[in-house]
């Protein structure tokens, strides 16, 4: 089968690099991809949200599956517009429905979502212009931290974590009244802190059936020590040692369980990837968000412990066939470090050459590209989070050790990683 792939980061270079290991690909095609997708198929230049371009594409190239890898084109409905037009009813595309999709779209359905199924999560209200002046008084009682929360897609910097009542009141004003974050902070859920350890959950589901994928934990804060602004992600260990089975037992239960059910119930179209953010507080899991996608790095290190062919995997989610998939998974541990440019998450600059990749890699380190692209014999910088380098161990520390080596025979100007991923686990 001839697959699409869309996307462009890191979690796309490890998707293909999975998709391609499957004797069920043939073509594999990346679209817009990135200097290291472009090792494991054809890099297509095309945006990820021009449907035409898409729809003309898997038509021409007799695509018979698209992987959705961000979750842009899922919220703008990219699943609807298959399921609609004729010529591409017959093509698996892994994804929810525009309206499932809200479950990352909007913080305000997706917690909606939660009460409806008894899905335990942190005490939230809801804002927008109408009930602004109740939200004062709300804020003014409320017990600090106060996290405040965009309803809609923010890059990731729609989350506030307010330290004072002053300062959450200012925020709240900013996202509701000066449209701080545009369509996005129009809503505003306003919830309270919880204070635990985080942990990314890997569900895929054919709308009724589900499976798990190995869990993750990310390390989102740019200093070592979990320090400094928050990032899109500088490393990523799987397994993750508080996660053992009696505590992912309540999450099966807790979580997951009413979660697929409640798709199943509601008949929401949904056959793709629940990613579900949690942060274990006492011994309960609670859920923070629910995102449409795959984790990134998440996925670097989730895609090299799942031992299942993807192709396969994908195959029955597509087709609701999900109950005959059994995950395998490699007992090893992996980990993934970030190297990104300097500056990020501030302003970077780009264009910078990246020597060492050609040198040999040990058996047990991939290097998964992210904001990289080929330019003439070279690859440049193209991106803030540039590549990241996973390593598989018996133990999470070992492989993080191994990353590191690895990192050590790559350069570009102003590179920079945490040495300390995993840090709490070592
Ligand atoms: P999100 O944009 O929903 O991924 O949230 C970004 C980050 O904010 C999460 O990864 C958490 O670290 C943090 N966060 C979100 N909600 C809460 C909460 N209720 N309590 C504590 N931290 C939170
Ligand atoms: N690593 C967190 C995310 O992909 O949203």
């Amino acid at each position: 089968m001839n697959i699409l792939l869309l996307g462009s980061g890191g979690r796309e270079h490890a998707l293909a690099w999975k998709l391609s290991q499957s004797a069920k690909c043939q073509q594999l095609y990346i679209a817009p991809g990135n200097a290291g997708t472009a090792l494991c198929g054809t890099n297509i230049n095309m945006s990820v949200t021009d449907f035409d371009a898409i729809k003309q594409f898997v038509l021409d190239k007799q695509i018979g599956m698209v992987l959705v890898g961000p979750e842009e084109p899922l919220v703008k409905g990219i699943v609807d517009m298959f399921r609609k037009d004729a010529a591409l009813q017959q093509v698996a595309i892994i994804g929810p429905s525009q309206y499932g999709a809200q479950l990352e779209g909007s913080k305000a359905f997706a917690k909606k979502f939660m009460m409806r199924h008894h899905i335990p999560t942190a005490k939230y209200r809801e804002f927008d212009t109408t009930n602004y002046e109740e939200g004062i008084p709300y804020l003014q009682q409320h017990s600090l931290p106060i996290v405040l929360k965009a309803d809609g897609l923010a890059a990731g910097k729609g989350v506030l974590i307010c330290h004072s009542h002053v300062e959450a009141m200012a925020e709240f004003e900013l996202m509701l009244q000066q449209s701080k974050f545009g369509d996005a902070g129009k809503k505003v859920v306003v919830e309270e802190f919880l204070d635990g350890i985080e942990l990314s959950v890997f569900v895929v589901t054919d709308g009724k059936h589900y499976v798990l994928l190995p869990e993750a934990k990310d390390y989102k804060r740019i200093g070592e020590g979990d320090t400094g602004l928050n990032t899109g992600g500088m490393g990523a260990v799987s397994p993750v040692p508080f996660a053992d089975d009696a505590f992912m037992k309540k999450v099966i239960d807790k979580v997951v369980e009413p979660t697929i059910k409640g798709i199943a119930q509601e008949k929401i179209d949904y056959k793709g990837f629940v990613f579900v953010g949690l942060i274990k507080v006492g011994d309960e899991p609670l859920v923070i968000e629910y995102n449409c996608r795959m984790g990134d790095p998440e996925t670097e290190v989730v895609m090299p412990r799942l031992k299942t062919d993807l192709v396969d995997l994908l195959q029955a989610t597509a087709q609701g066939t999900l109950d005959t998939i059994k995950v395998e998974k490699d007992h090893r541990a992996a980990c993934t470090v970030m190297a990104v440019s300097g500056g990020y998450p501030g302003s970077y600059e780009k264009g910078f050459p990246i020597e060492g990749l050609d040198k040999p890699l040990p058996a047990d380190s991939i290097v998964f590209h992210a904001g990289t692209t080929p330019k003439e014999d070279e690859v440049v910088t193209s991106g803030g989070r540039v590549l990241c380098v996973t390593s598989y161990d018996d133990t999470i520390g070992g492989a993080v050790r191994k990353s590191r080596k690895v990192l050590q025979q790559i350069k570009f100007e102003d590179m920079y990683y945490r040495k300390d991923i995993g840090y709490e686990f070592a």
